[in-house]
C-alpha cells in the first residue's frame, strides 16, 4: 500500500474471529479478548478487499478498471430490508445458512452495512465487517454466510463475469469442484508451508 500509516481499505472492512455465542446473529460476536484479522490475512483465504468512493460509483474509474480487469460485466443492485426484499423473513434465513458458490461472490457496499461471514484454514468463522464503500469478493468454494448488523439495513452492488449466478450449495457439498479447486488453491498450499503455524 501507498500508505504509511494505516491501510485506508480498514475504514470500511473490518474483520475478527468470531466468539460461539448463540445470541442475535446480528450482534458484532467479537472474542474475548476481541481478535482482528487483518485483510491480508483475508487475502490469503482468497478473500479480496478494495475500498472505493461509494457516492460516485457511476462514474468512479477505480471501479471500472476493476470491472474490465476481472471481467465484472453483469451488475445489479441488493437492498436488504422488508420493503425492497421480496421473501425478506425467508431470504435473510438463507443468507445465513452455511454455504459456497461455484463462482465469485462479489458485494460492494454502496449504502449500510452488514456482515460476511467466511471460514478460515482450521475452519474457524470470520466475521467481515463491509460498510459503506467496502468491496469484497469471496472465491468459488468458500464457505460462508451473510448477515445485516444491528443497523438493519444494506445496499449491495453484486457484480459477476457474464450471467450471474447465484445458487448456494449448503454445506456440506464438498464434492462440488469448485470446493476441490478452492481447497487445493487456498488451503492445502497453506498446510504445506513451513511459513505457517505447525498446529495446522
Ligand atoms: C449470497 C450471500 C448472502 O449468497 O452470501 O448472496
Ligand atoms: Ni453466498
Amino acid at each position: 500500500m501507498r500508505s504509511a500509516c494505516k491501510d485506508e481499505r480498514e475504514e470500511v472492512i473490518e474483520a475478527w474471529y468470531m466468539d460461539d455465542s448463540h445470541e442475535d446473529q446480528r450482534l458484532p460476536h467479537h472474542r474475548e479478548p476481541k481478535t482482528f484479522v487483518s485483510l491480508d490475512q483475508l487475502a490469503e483465504l482468497g478473500v479480496l478487499s478494495w475500498r472505493l468512493d461509494a457516492d460516485n460509483y457511476e462514474t468512479d474509474e477505480q471501479l471500472k478498471k476493476i470491472r474490465e480487469e476481472r471481467g465484472y460485466s453483469y451488475m445489479d443492485f441488493c437492498e436488504v430490508c422488508p420493503e425492497k426484499l421480496p421473501n425478506y423473513e425467508e431470504k435473510i434465513k438463507n443468507f445465513f445458512e452455511e454455504h459456497l458458490h461455484t463462482d465469485e461472490e462479489i458485494r460492494y457496499c454502496v449504502a449500510g452495512s452488514g456482515y460476511f461471514d467466511v471460514r478460515d484454514h482450521h475452519d474457524s468463522w470470520i466475521r467481515v465487517w463491509v460498510k459503506k464503500g467496502g468491496m469484497i469478493v469471496l472465491p468459488a468454494g468458500i464457505y460462508h454466510r451473510f448477515t445485516l448488523d444491528t443497523n438493519n439495513y444494506i445496499k449491495a452492488m453484486r457484480l459477476f463475469v457474464g450471467d450471474p449466478i447465484w445458487t448456494p450449495f449448503n454445506r456440506p457439498h464438498d464434492h462440488l469442484p469448485a470446493r476441490k479447486e478452492y481447497l487445493e488453491t487456498f488451503v492445502q498450499k497453506e498446510a504445506a508451508s513451513p511459513a505457517v503455524d505447525a498446529a495446522a
